[in-house]
């Protein structure tokens, strides 16, 4: 997204009840993202305490990773993060890098940090013996699709949650998971769009979800999902859908 669609998506998300921002330095809407989140405090809709804003190191920067953070602080316009990840494991410097961000946590600059794309439990399990700071959360790719089960299984023994990445399948993708007959027909028994019981699904798996978007009816449409429920039935079907298959590949 522009810096101006992610200004007004981020502003419709918080003012529609979203409580969780998403974005990335690599993105290069930081400013844009945090111009929407001072313009929903301003209109009084969410307090600074109330939200999750969430940001990402990415790999170019691993070097030089106290710079990094402070460099997404100024363009969100910020005085904390709430979480920011390394956007990809990447061996040669990642460990420096999270240390870094250990050192952030400890100046007050992020209240916590964690991973993003570690695909094999080794990866991750590597970064963690290396460092001190228990990843809070790892952001994968994870849907109907990809289930990420192997990885979720290993990081219960870390408290680490699973986020999912690409959670209604991705740009230009998620037409494939929409017309899945078992997602659509879950869809019209409980009178909902298929995005919805995708999402209801992750909230149900124990995923934390960051859906995308810059349509403000579809941001409405994709909070909606609180006032049903996915029968153990209808769990097991979605569930039953897995193919370890990611759409991107990275
Ligand atoms: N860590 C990583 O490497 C990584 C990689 C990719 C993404 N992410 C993060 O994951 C989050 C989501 O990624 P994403 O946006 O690419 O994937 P996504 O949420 O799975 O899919 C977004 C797509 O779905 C459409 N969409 C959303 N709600 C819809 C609805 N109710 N009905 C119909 N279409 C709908 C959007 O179009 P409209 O705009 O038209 O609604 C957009 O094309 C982002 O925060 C992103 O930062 C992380």
């Amino acid at each position: 997204m522009s810096d101006s669609q992610a200004e007004n998506s981020v502003y419709w998300a918080l003012r529609d009840g979203y409580r969780l921002i998403d974005t990335a330095r690599i993105y290069g809407n930081e400013a844009g993202v945090g111009r929407g989140i001072r313009r929903a405090i301003n209109d009084g809709f969410v307090t600074r305490e109330e939200i999750f804003v969430t940001t990402k190191m990415w790999t170019a920067d691993f070097d030089n990773g106290a710079a990094a953070v402070n460099a997404s602080l100024e363009r969100l316009g910020l005085d904390y993060i709430d979480l920011m990840i390394l956007h990809h494991s990447q061996p040669r410097n990642d460990v420096q890098a999270y240390q870094a961000m250990e050192q952030a946590v400890r100046d007050g600059k992020l209240k916590s940090i964690g991973l993003s794309n570690f695909y094999e439990p080794e990866d991750f399990d590597r970064l963690v013996n290396a460092t001190e700071i228990v990843p809070a959360l790892l952001q994968n790719e994870t849907h109907p699709y990809h289930q990420s089960g192997v990885m979720k299984e290993h990081l219960k023994k870390y408290g680490t949650v699973m986020e999912s990445w690409f959670p209604l399948g991705g740009r230009g993708n998620t037409q494939i998971l929409f017309d899945d007959p078992t997602i659509s027909s879950i869809a019209v028994a409980h009178g909902k769009t298929s995005a919805q019981v995708i999402l209801r699904w992750h909230l149900q798996a124990g995923n934390i979800a960051i859906p995308g978007s810059s349509n403000e009816a579809h941001i409405q449409e994709n909070c909606e999902i609180f006032d049903f429920e996915l029968s153990d039935e209808e769990m097991a079907k979605m569930t039953a859908l897995n193919k370890d298959e990611r759409f991107a590949s990275y």
